[in-house]
């Protein structure tokens, strides 16, 4: 029972409830107050990255190794700015998550007012109000069948959601993938990888899992007709090796699937709200996905988040009885900060009408990358669709180009492109992306705010470090000393010629003979 006094505290209707308005956060003062702003500070230009010997050491020597060392300190839009005041153009962004940009400041000023509600959060008990909200719009521009929606708080775990009530629902143990697939990183996804590089030290993967080849209808009907596939999981653009799947084989794999009870499910953790010039690839493919993820842009950049859309059958049968609705839970996936950051996300985009600007833009670029395949014979061809391309590289008939191309092959297949991403990163400050194991080629993933200006730019500055590889300056030292020595240790034993040549190029002395005294 409340006491008389305890009521005075409590107001009595809504309007009168200032707390929600001005909870302590609100209190916090300027933004130089911040403890954890000062702790920041101290560290952001600091050598001593902690996380270098903590938290990615080897990912870290990798572009050390590489002479990609800048320190960013600021992140705005498409750009970021080092520690030295250098604006880098970021056509990485992180991975395909800034579709908008980066700290864009609707997000933020989101995130500030939900923290400063003091809204309930995680109470299990009740659904959360954001979710629903979030829900509805991701329905609207998903497609028709689907009317349920499965927060995650990555795009692997909608893999695992997908997969795991595929399972369910059909009873049944296999999944075919394609070949060239990436699904994310936990076990199930990885089992769905069409890399063995990237498989490497998880096996046994799920023995149940058949990969199969895009485009090859006749190799996906024989596996659908042995009757035991669960799922049929495919990315329409594939993230690694950035090509588009055949729309027509997709719409047949559809037809496929339902013929023989196996569910189909669109991974567009990565494709998904407009990078591709569509809300949704699958859709404008005229694909219609039993399941559909979607991760990386729906976050804003600012909350891991991730959603899988789910046909109602589907749903139904996953959650079929009265003490079913546990049959799937995540802690975090529904929480205010991740919610909020998707429903903003949602709000901007459409602001900006990203699909289109995607199309308008990635059609540009396309058209200038064809242009330089045109011009330089090391482009081999150009994948992707809208704001997600991948440039492919191949051997030169230049002679000399050739022979670096020759040596760099030795050592990985992926070296040549991986010189062309240095290039780009220490001379063009330009970030891109090397997108798989072993691939000759580099990813783009600009935003969808990206410039005029930023995508000449772009296509000024690859068309400048291919014709300086044609040149005196050609591929090898522009992947640094740090890169070339360990390659020429690499290449040195499979073809010791190679050695000199590699030298030369990069001035680099024999190193001394070592005389080894007889009895030593
Ligand atoms: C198509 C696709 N699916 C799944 C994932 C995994 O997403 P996350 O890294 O958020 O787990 C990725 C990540 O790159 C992806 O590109």
């Amino acid at each position: 029972m409340m006491h008389d006094d305890d009521s005075n505290d409590v107001p009595s209707t809504p309007e009168e409830d200032t707390t929600l308005e001005t909870g302590p956060l609100s209190d916090l003062g300027d933004e130089g107050d911040s403890a954890i702003r000062d702790r920041i500070e101290d560290v952001l230009t600091s050598s001593d990255h902690k996380a270098k010997r903590h938290v990615h050491p080897r990912l870290m020597k990798m572009f050390e190794v590489a002479g990609m060392t800048a320190s960013f300190v600021r992140a705005e839009g498409q750009y970021l700015w080092d520690d030295e005041g250098n604006r880098f153009l970021d056509f990485l962004g992180g991975g395909g998550v800034y579709l908008m940009g980066r700290n864009h400041p609707q997000i933020h000023r989101a995130l500030g007012d939900v923290l400063t509600m003091n809204l309930p959060n995680l109470t299990v008990v009740n659904a959360s109000v954001l979710s629903g909200l979030v829900a509805e719009r991701l329905l609207e521009i998903g497609g028709p069948q689907f009317s349920k929606v499965v927060f995650a708080n990555s795009g692997t775990e909608c893999t695992e959601v997908a997969l795991r009530f595929a399972r369910n629902v059909t009873g049944r143990r296999r999944f075919l993938y394609l070949e060239g697939a990436f699904h994310g990183r936990t076990y199930a996804a990885m089992s769905c990888c069409g890399f063995d590089q990237l498989r490497a030290g998880i096996d046994p993967a799920l023995p149940t899992c058949t990969p199969v080849q895009p485009g090859n209808i006749a190799q996906l009907r024989r596996e659908l007709r042995m009757g035991d596939v669960a799922a049929f999981i495919f990315e329409p653009v594939q993230g690694m090796t950035g090509q588009r799947v055949d729309p027509g084989y997709l719409r047949e794999a559809e037809t496929l699937c339902k013929e023989h009870g196996t569910i189909l499910v669109a991974d567009e953790v990565q494709t998904g709200l407009g990078r591709t010039g569509a809300w949704f690839a699958t859709r404008e493919m005229g694909v219609r996905p039993d399941m559909l993820t979607t991760s990386k842009a729906l976050s804003g950049g600012a909350v891991p988040v991730g959603a899988v859309l789910v046909d109602e059958t589907i749903y139904d049968k996953v959650f079929s009885g009265f003490s079913t609705g546990l049959n799937h839970f995540s802690t975090f996936a529904e929480n205010n900060l991740a919610m909020t950051a998707a429903l903003t996300t949602l709000e901007v985009l459409e602001e900006l009408d990203a699909p289109a600007q995607a199309k308008e833009k990635g059609d540009y670029l396309l058209e200038g990358l064809l242009d330089l395949a045109d011009k330089y014979d090391c482009i081999d061809h150009v994948a992707g669709r809208g704001l997600m391309l991948t440039v492919y590289f191949k051997e030169s008939a230049s002679p000399t180009l050739m022979a670096q191309q020759k040596l760099l092959s030795a050592a990985d297949s992926g070296a040549f492109a991986a010189a062309v991403h240095v290039d780009l990163y220490k001379k063009q400050r330009i970030l891109a992306q090397i997108p798989g194991p072993g691939l000759n080629a580099i990813k783009i993933l600009p935003p969808v705010v990206a410039s005029q200006e930023d995508l000449d730019y772009f296509l000024g500055s690859l068309e400048d470090t291919l014709a300086g590889f044609y040149g005196r300056q050609g591929p090898i030292a522009s992947l640094g000393r740090g890169v070339v020595e360990t390659a020429a240790k690499a290449v040195g034993g499979v073809v010791p010629q190679a050695m000199p040549p590699l030298q030369r190029a990069l001035g680099i002395s024999g190193g001394e003979k070592k005389t080894v005294k007889p009895g030593n």
